[in-house]
């Protein structure tokens, strides 16, 4: 937490500029998510989970229509395994077929998986076991992007409610992802181009403008938040959670960077602490989950082998039983981190029988060492060492990340491979490590944020290379840190549109790819070239020429590739233009002129110019239109024309198009606009549930049995029981919104004349006091009001009042006063349990307008005296009242405004 405040101090926020709700960070976990929260005036955090924890299951299941998320989700398991989908990211980016990540993610709950009809194919749907569409149209099936993008647009709602704003609804029809919200999402370091591009399809069906970074980087970018480096440092980060194990070696050090704030115009050096992924190695199987499920198994084992012969079929055909198994192998698990043995029991595990069992720590690790798994723990050390070249002594510390470190058997794995204890950095907490640097890191390319200067080069595994048949592969995008996320090549004397392959590199081993992820990334096209060169082709003036294309290839998000631009650029080589070659240079689009040349040839330029005008007019794509004075002077002896250059991916690279994204946020906002009509339902079905209770209750009261007759409590009664019995019916459970406001409208009625009765009785007191103090100080006006006006009258002087406003102000007095002093009468002939004849509000309402017509009145000013003959000599009265008609009054009375007080 300390960590957290001194963050908090270096972290400011511009609040002029800056509209954008923030930048959330996501932790997207195999087994849970992390969510976090980078907003102007809210302390930067981590976002609660619905039930107010700090992380939430990564998991999506469905009670018959009810979808279910986190903590709710997994409790749901249990009871429908083919309706709950857990552990998809074990299958982003992949193939349905593919069996690697099959058995990690099918061996959970026996999930059916089909090819998707997203993506070509490529990847893969999860099919809920239960078909609940009307028509028995097939069960649901929703492609892996989709599953994720759910669980990521639940993960965006928390945000929003925690933000106090709503980014942007994806309503349906929206393409792309302009106005998503800003995130970054944490993927494993070795996520393949594949895998990265289904979590981005995820996230832009979410609503999202994601952007990816290594978990190793985002931890490492929270662990420089409240560091300096004055001298560099290396250190080492263990990451073992539920889905892999990583290793990621991370220089850390201080040095002057150009800065790229538009708060640092005027000075473009600033000093940062660069944070530089080096090196990494991992094992995808060594995981949480794969100790959950050898853990499950030896529990099945135990227990076929004792009630083996009860059951009608084996327990590892029971769904239900095994997804009980492996919510108790989990508590296994953990409890075997503290302790050298542990108890299990579950009730009724199948077929009634309950289970009893025990499982030791020894023979936990005896199950990991035949499993093959113990050396994949210990693994992404060496391989991160010897990546790097460096031996313990050159790190500074070990950093250990993920719950499967607390496990004893990881530990003695981090010894196993040479990690002494001292080296093991105490008290880091790391749990929200990554999260936290995961927002920490978006908000570093947000200008508006002024925060700690932090640098941070995430690290590429994978080297990529360009491919093409007539040469040897050329690295592009190299092993290492990803310092340069731009590579820019060069076709020189290329002449024909061309296409080369982007792949990694073959060095890169199998096992580094899963053995399954493929190596083929795009297919790089660059054309048009023919259709510009075509001309001089025909012509045979090619050779004329020199020709050079050059084209930057990008990886704007990391591990994803493209075409920035590609450029054709046509030189002639000798002096002279003529022919072809006149009517090529001389559209002169972006011309740029050789400076020798210009002074070698200006005559022949000058000559070729005035030819200009006869030229037709060609249209043509190039980038600028000519200049008039150069092209007067000079025919342009080069030619820039920019080319149309593309990546086509290959296999599961494949994005999803535009099309496919739509149909899939259509897909998600009517499950989610669903999801939010039943939560208004039962909201609903909660108040009048609750109101049931209270009348019940109510009708006990004493002061409640006073204020009504028995004949109504008799019919309150009888409506709870007829609407407690319909709650629990078939019908009040299938009733809608509407229905269940209009039965409790149907209680209210009973009940609400006689609160209404108690409630009159409590306050009349009070109107009554304020009704006699406002006719009393009406009268008194009156009086004296009345008293100034004869004065007036009697010496001619103009007056505040009107005969008439003051007679008609009493006459409404009167019939107010006549009015209570009636109803009051009967009122007190009533009983308690009946209707009240006058109400307090109508009171306080006749009181109200008294006093307020009195205030009126007194505010008045008195205008100048106007004796009738001088009226001629001031024709501005100055201190008229502002509604007074400015035409001639006749009289003294017209002069004033007609009386407000209205009659009754
Ligand atoms: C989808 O895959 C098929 C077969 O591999 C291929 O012919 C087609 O071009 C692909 N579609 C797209 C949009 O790439
Ligand atoms: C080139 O220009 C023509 C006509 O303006 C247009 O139809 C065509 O799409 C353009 N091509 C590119 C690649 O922009
Ligand atoms: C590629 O060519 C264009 C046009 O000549 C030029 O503007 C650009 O700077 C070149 N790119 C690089 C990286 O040299
Ligand atoms: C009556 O006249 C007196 C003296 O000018 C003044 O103070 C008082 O406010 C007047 N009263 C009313 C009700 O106009």
């Amino acid at each position: 937490m300390g960590l957290l405040i001194i963050a908090l101090a270096a972290f400011q926020f511009l609040g002029m500029v800056c509209h954008a709700m923030g930048v959330v960070g996501i932790d997207y976990g195999t087994e849970s998510m992390k969510v976090s929260l980078v907003k102007p005036g809210q302390p930067f955090d981590v976002v609660l989970s619905r039930d107010s924890k700090r992380k939430i299951s990564s998991a999506v299941a469905w009670k018959v229509q009810e979808r279910m998320f986190g903590t709710d989700a997994v409790n749901l398991a249990t009871r429908y395994p083919g309706d709950t989908f857990m552990g998809a990211k074990f299958l982003l980016g992949r193939a349905s077929d593919d069996e690697q990540a099959k058995s990690r993610q099918q061996r959970l709950l026996g999930t059916k998986l089909t090819p998707t009809r997203l993506r070509n194919g490529t990847t893969v749907s999860l099919q809920r076991e239960t078909d609940y569409t009307i028509n028995k149209e097939g069960a649901d099936t929703y492609s892996v992007e989709e599953v994720v993008g759910m669980q990521l647009g639940h993960a965006k709602m928390l945000a929003e409610e925690q933000a106090g704003e709503e980014v942007m609804r994806t309503y349906p029809g929206n393409i792309g992802s302009y106005g998503g919200l800003d995130v970054v999402i944490t993927v494993p370091i070795f996520f393949t181009t594949a895998e990265r591009q289904s979590i981005l399809d995820a996230a832009n069906i979410a609503g999202m403008r994601p952007k990816l970074v290594s978990d190793g980087a985002a931890v490492a970018v929270n662990y420089a938040m409240s560091r300096t480096f004055p001298k560099p440092e290396k250190h080492l980060f263990f990451d073992s959670g539920a889905g892999s194990t990583t290793a990621t070696l991370v220089q850390f050090s201080t040095k002057t960077v150009q800065a790229d704030s538009i708060l640092s115009i005027g000075n473009t050096q600033k000093e940062a602490v660069v944070v530089e992924v080096i090196a990494s190695g991992w094992d995808r199987d060594a995981n949480g989950l794969a100790l959950d499920l050898l853990i499950r198994d030896a529990l099945a084992d135990q227990f076929e082998s004792k009630h083996g012969s009860k059951l009608s079929k084996p327990i590892r055909e029971q769904p239900r039983s095994m997804a009980r198994l492996l919510k108790e192998s989990n508590r296994v698990k953990h409890i075997l981190s503290a302790n050298t043995e542990a108890n299990s029991a579950v009730e009724g595990l199948a077929e009634e029988i309950d289970f009893r069992g025990k499982l030791s720590r020894e023979e936990l690790e005896s199950l990991v060492h035949k499993a093959g798994l113990k050396e994949k723990f210990s693994q992404p050390l060496r391989d991160v060492l010897k990546e790097s070249g460096l031996s313990m002594k050159d790190i500074s510390s070990v950093v250990l990340v993920g719950g499967m470190t607390r496990v004893p058997l990881v530990q003695a794995a981090l010894q196993a491979a040479g990690v002494p204890d001292e080296k093991i950095a105490q008290n880091v907490n790391a749990d929200e490590a990554a999260v936290m640097g995961a927002a920490f890191y978006g908000a570093s390319f947000n200008p508006q944020f002024r925060m700690k200067s932090i640098k941070a080069y995430d690290g590429n595994p994978f080297p990529v290379v360009i491919r093409d048949a007539s040469s040897k592969d050329e690295v592009i995008f190299p092993k290492g840190s990803f310092e340069k996320l731009t590579h820019f090549k060069e076709y020189v004397g290329a002449t024909s549109d061309f296409t080369v392959d982007l792949a990694y590199s073959a060095s890169i081993s199998a096992d580094q790819l899963d053995k399954t992820l493929q190596k083929e990334l795009y297919t790089m096209e660059i054309s048009e070239i023919d259709s510009y060169l075509n001309a001089l082709k025909e012509k045979g003036e090619i050779d004329m020429v020199e020709t050079t294309v050059n084209v930057t290839l990008e990886s704007k998000i990391l591990g994803i590739y493209q075409v920035e631009s590609a450029w054709l650029n046509v030189k002639q080589k000798h002096t002279g233009v003529v022919g072809a070659l006149k009517s090529f240079f001389n559209v002169g689009a972006n011309a740029v002129l050789d400076d020798d040349q210009e002074d070698d040839d200006s005559a022949a330029n000058e000559k070729e110019a005035s030819v200009e005008g006869n030229e037709p007019d060609k249209t043509d794509n190039s980038s600028a239109k000519p200049k008039k004075e150069k092209s007067k002077k000079s025919i342009p002896t080069e030619r820039s024309i920019k080319l149309v250059g593309r990546v086509v991916p290959r296999g599961s690279v494949h994005p999803l198009s535009n099309a496919e994204l739509k149909e899939s946020r259509d897909r998600l906002y009517v499950a989610d606009s669903e999801a939010r009509s039943r939560a208004t339902r039962e909201e609903a079905r909660n108040v009048l549930e609750a109101y049931v209770y209270r009348v019940r209750d109510l009708v006990e009261e004493e002061w409640f049995k006073k204020a009504s007759r028995d004949e109504e409590r008799k019919s309150i009664e009888s409506k709870t029981k007829e609407l407690s019995s319909w709650l629990s019916s078939a019908e009040g459970d299938k009733a809608v919104t509407s229905t269940l406001k209009l039965r409790k409208g149907t209680l209210e009625g009973l009940v609400e004349p006689v609160e209404k009765r108690v409630a009159e009785q409590r306050i009349r007191g009070k109107a009554i006091r304020s009704f006699e103090k406002s006719q009393k100080e009406a009268r008194e006006f009156l009086q004296e009001a009345r008293a100034n006006l004869t004065v007036a009258i009697d010496s001619n002087l103009a007056s505040k009042y009107t005969v008439s406003e003051l007679d008609s102000f009493q006459t409404q007095l009167d019939k107010d006063r006549k009015w209570f002093d009636e109803k009051m009468a009967s009122q007190e002939k009533r009983k308690l349990d009946e209707d009240v004849v006058i109400k307090s509000e109508e009171i306080e309402k006749r009181a109200k307008k008294s006093s307020d017509t009195v205030t009126r009145y007194k505010k008045r000013r008195i205008p100048k005296t106007r004796p009738a003959k001088k009226e001629k000599e001031s024709p501005k009265p100055a201190a008229q009242e502002e509604e007074q008609p400015q035409k001639e009054k006749n009289s003294e009375e017209s002069s004033h405004p007609p009386p407000r007080h209205e009659e009754l």
